[in-house]
C-alpha cells in the first residue's frame, strides 16, 4: 500500500490496522441504504442525544479572524451550512458579532433544536432544513447573496460524489468577494485509524455505527475540489489538536484540515 499527501507518518502498527480496514469493506447495497437514509441517520443521532452531543465551538473567532471583519454600515450576511443544533452559531450571537445568520441542516428534529434554544430569535436567525448536495438550497436562499459561507465538519458526512456540487453551489450563493470557511477531520486522523473491518465504504469513507458517515480529507484532495468549483484558495493547511476530556480520562491528538477561500471579484 502507498500512502501519500499526508501530514502523519503511519506505524507499522497503524499501516496494519488501515490495511486491515480493506478485510470487509460495506457492501454495495449496504453503502446504497446509507446513502438513502442519511437524514433518517442524522435525525436519529438527534433524536438521541439532542443537543448534548457536540460542545460549543469557542474556537471560532480566534481560529478564522474573518468572523471579526464586522461591517460598519450593513450587517453581514453568515450562512451556516448543516449547522446541527447550533453549536457554532451560538457561541458567536452571544459574542455580540454583528451577522444576520442563515442556517440549515439535513435533520429536522436538528432544525427545531435550534430554534428552541434560548438565543434563538427570528429576526436574527433564519434556520430551514435542507440537503445541501440538492438545489432547494436555492429556494431558501439568493444566490449570490452571501458574504461568509461556514461549512464545519459537514462535508465529511457527504458522500464525495457530492463533493463537487456541494462546493459549486456554496461558490454561487455567495457573493463575489465572499469566503468560505472549512473545518473537518484530515486524512489518518486517529478517528479514521480505529475503524475496524466492515466500517469501510470506499477510500478514507467509513460508516460510524449509528449509520452516520465520514470522510478523511487530504488537503491536496481539498485544494483540488476547491479550484474546481471556482475559488481562490487563502489557505488550506492541515491543523493539529488534541481532543481532551478530563472526566472520562481522554487526550489523543487530532489532525483536522481548516481552510479559507475566495469567490472572486468579477463573478
Ligand atoms: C458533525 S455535525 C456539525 C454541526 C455543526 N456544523 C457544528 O459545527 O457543530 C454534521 C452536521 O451535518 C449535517 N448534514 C449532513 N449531511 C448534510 C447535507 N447533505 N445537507 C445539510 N446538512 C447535512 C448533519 O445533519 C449534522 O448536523
Amino acid at each position: 500500500m502507498e500512502f501519500v499527501d499526508f501530514d502523519k507518518t503511519l506505524t507499522d502498527e497503524e499501516c496494519k490496522r488501515l490495511s486491515a480496514q480493506n478485510d470487509r469493506i460495506v457492501s454495495e447495497h449496504q453503502a446504497n441504504m446509507l446513502e438513502v437514509k442519511a437524514k433518517k441517520h442524522w435525525d436519529l443521532f438527534y433524536k438521541r442525544n439532542e443537543s448534548r452531543f457536540f460542545k460549543d465551538r469557542h474556537w471560532t473567532t480566534r481560529e478564522f479572524q474573518e468572523l471579526l471583519n464586522q461591517s460598519e454600515t450593513t450587517k453581514l450576511i453568515l450562512f451556516e451550512v448543516g449547522c446541527g443544533v447550533g453549536n457554532f452559531i451560538f457561541p458567536l450571537i452571544e459574542e455580540n458579532l454583528n451577522f444576520k445568520v442563515i442556517a440549515c441542516d439535513l435533520s429536522p428534529r436538528a432544525v427545531e433544536i435550534v430554534k428552541k434554544h434560548p438565543n434563538y430569535s427570528q429576526e436574527q436567525i433564519k434556520v430551514f432544513q435542507c440537503d445541501i448536495t440538492t438545489d432547494h438550497v436555492f429556494e431558501e436562499v439568493e444566490a449570490g447573496s452571501v458574504d461568509i459561507i461556514t461549512l464545519i465538519f459537514v462535508l465529511s458526512a457527504i458522500h464525495p460524489d457530492k463533493f463537487s456540487t456541494t462546493l459549486k453551489h456554496l461558490f454561487n450563493l455567495l457573493k463575489p468577494g465572499g469566503i468560505l470557511l472549512f473545518r473537518d477531520y484530515g486524512l489518518y486522523d486517529m478517528a479514521q485509524l480505529r475503524f475496524k473491518p466492515g466500517n469501510k465504504i470506499a477510500e478514507n469513507f467509513y460508516m460510524r455505527q449509528d449509520g452516520t458517515r465520514s470522510y478523511y480529507f487530504s488537503i491536496d484532495e481539498f485544494s483540488n475540489l476547491l479550484e474546481e468549483a471556482g475559488f481562490e484558495i487563502i489557505v488550506n493547511t492541515y491543523v493539529h489538536r488534541r481532543t481532551i476530556n478530563i472526566k472520562e480520562n481522554i487526550d489523543v491528538p487530532r489532525i483536522f484540515i481548516q481552510s479559507k477561500a475566495r469567490k472572486p471579484l468579477g463573478w
